[in-house]
């Protein structure tokens, strides 16, 4: 892992590994902090907060995106994947936050979204002005519509925020959206956009971008040959390279070419891939000749439960093994309930309908979400491989689950028509003071409501409280960072079944205790603990590091 020495902005030898075991930092820069007190997060905001990002001990910020946007979805609908979006900045305050960065140590990764632009990219605006068949409409995918004069839909397909995934436009075409009708997907099959991509790539690297997180990565590549397949055979999981929209194995060759271009900077280029598909697969976007990593969801997805925590860390450091990549841990993101919630919640919620009862059926235990929150991240950062954070986790925030209705800015709010919630609880903007409209926001305005509890968690409180949840990140962070060397793990068996237990080299070992009763600490001295532990037991629902006797078991 880097050390957090200044990184200096002009070329020096670098660590080309750097990203392997580090610990990214996902700002999502319009909740993040606001400078000019518009409402909207801006890159001012961040740089101002690379102080804390410091202190935090984060290796690297990853920024969703901050490019111009009418945010059909939240910014992933660029309409300029070369600019700045102005309410969010300018290109010269990019720079200014890159080396801000630089100089605390701190690595940059943006996202790049190359399956679909928005509809107000200048491409998409020449194809709805050029006739069917022109070569302006060829870098989208446009169909002629079904029945005699076009006016239904090519396919039955529905796109993911709900909705046909078919848009026509009036003159007898569809275009394709699998998101928003405000995201039309690109045509990779034609070599401008290839070439286009190249050139983004190359525009953010050349500006001291050290990598990039690659949306929706695994459906770039399509099969649209007629007949369309249903969407009924769509949904009968055919992956393996068969799946028309998804997981195609010529979306590698796309990697493969861009790994050439990131290899021609030192240290080379990194990406991951944002791909949802089977862990089997994941392998495929990690390798060394591709992206070079892939996120790695499951737990996501995964409930409190030992035997399944085990299940999936061992598969994954299968798969980097197979890939010659890193792992990576993911515990929230910006599309997910936050976990301090997931976890406080009964097992096998169905997280919509909770979101869809305001937060209020069941109503989470907030202590015990906290608690499986931080003994969760604290196994997470044990693991070898790379750890995913994201902006307000190290404050505990919980989701916010009671927006009202009319701030709700989600497509999958408003595609579903009002059903489902969507993701906004857990993009609302960070407090960073206890008192003031915004908590430290921004000033009188914020673009969604900051729940006025949210106090409890401000950064200037739990900057003063050795037991808050950023005093334990901060010191699991600057643990790790010390503890943390070579990328291999061994497990140790556990004499509990609740207990998952491993061991790293230079003999520290991490045990997390699923269950609701203590269960003995093994021996050893304790150098962290997830919850408050006295004598020799480990609390329920409670990780610790201990750096132990090779001998003893667990
Ligand atoms: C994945 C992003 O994480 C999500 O926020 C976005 O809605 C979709 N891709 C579409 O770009």
């Amino acid at each position: 892992m880097t050390a957090l020495s200044e990184l200096d902005e002009t070329p020096t030898p670098q660590d080309a590994a750097w990203w392997r075991q580090a610990v990214v930092y996902q700002v999502y820069p319009r909740s993040f902090a606001d400078s000019n007190g518009d409402g909207i997060g801006d890159l001012p905001g961040i740089t101002g907060k690379v102080p804390y990002l410091r202190e935090l001990g984060v290796d690297a910020v990853w920024l969703s995106p901050f490019y111009p946007s009418a945010l059909a979805d939240g910014g992933y609908d660029v309409d300029d994947y070369r600019d700045v979006d102005p309410r969010i900045g300018t290109l010269e305050q990019f720079d200014e936050l890159r080396t801000a960065l630089h100089r605390a140590g701190i690595r940059l990764i943006v996202d790049i979204v190359p399956n679909h632009t928005s509809n107000r990219h200048v491409w998409f605006r020449e194809a709805l002005a050029s006739p069917p068949g022109s070569r302006a409409r060829e870098r989208y995918i446009f169909r002629r519509g079904r029945g005699e004069h076009g006016e239904l839909p090519p396919s039955d397909w529905t796109s993911t925020f709900g909705g046909p995934a078919w848009e026509p436009v009036g003159d007898g075409e569809w275009y394709l959206h699998l998101f928003a009708p405000e995201q039309p997907d690109l045509n990779w099959a034609d070599d401008e956009v290839h070439q286009e991509f190249l050139t983004t790539l190359k525009f953010w690297a050349d500006r001291g971008v050290d990598g990039f997180r690659i949306d929706v990565a695994h459906a770039l590549a399509k099969d649209l040959t007629e007949p369309l397949a249903s969407q009924a055979d769509l949904k009968a999981d055919i992956w393996g390279g068969a799946h028309p929209l998804e997981d195609r194995d010529e979306v590698h060759d796309i990697y493969r070419e861009w790994r050439q271009l990131f290899n021609q900077y030192d240290p080379p280029r990194t990406a991951v891939a944002e791909a949802w598909v089977p862990a089997h697969r994941r392998s495929r976007y990690a390798s060394p000749d591709g992206l070079g990593q892939a996120f790695n969801f499951d737990l996501l997805e995964a409930t409190w439960d030992a035997t399944t925590f085990a299940a999936i860390i061992d598969k994954n450091l299968e798969l980097a093994r197979e890939s010659g990549a890193s792992s990576t841990w993911v515990l929230s993101n910006h599309d997910v309930v936050r976990h301090a919630t997931r976890y406080a919640l009964p097992e096998g919620t169905d997280l919509d309908a909770w979101l869809t009862s305001d937060g209020t059926d069941p109503l989470p235990d907030e202590d015990r979400g906290r608690r499986r929150a931080r003994a969760a991240t604290l196994l997470t950062l044990a693991l070898p491989g790379s750890a995913y954070l994201y902006q307000g986790e190290e404050l505990g925030l919980p989701e916010v689950a009671d927006l009202p209705d009319d701030v709700l800015q989600d497509p999958t709010f408003l595609r579903s028509g009002g059903v489902q919630k969507g993701r906004d609880g857990c993009r609302v903007p960070l407090p960073w003071t206890t008192h003031g409209p915004t908590l430290g926001f921004g000033d009188q305005l914020a673009h969604l409501p900051v729940p006025t509890d949210f106090g409890r968690f401000a950064v200037e409180r739990e900057e003063a409280d050795d037991a808050s949840t950023l005093s334990f990140y901060r010191q699991a962070l600057a643990e790790r960072r010390r503890l943390q060397s070579g990328e291999t793990l061994d497990w140790l068996t556990p004499t509990h079944p609740t207990v998952v237990a491993f061991r790293r080299p230079g003999g520290w070992t991490s045990v997390t205790n699923f269950g609701s009763s203590p269960v003995p600490m093994p021996a050893g001295s304790l150098i962290m603990s997830s919850a408050p532990a006295e004598g020799r037991e480990i609390p329920a629902e409670t990780t610790v590091w201990i750096l132990q006797d090779p001998e003893h078991a667990v």
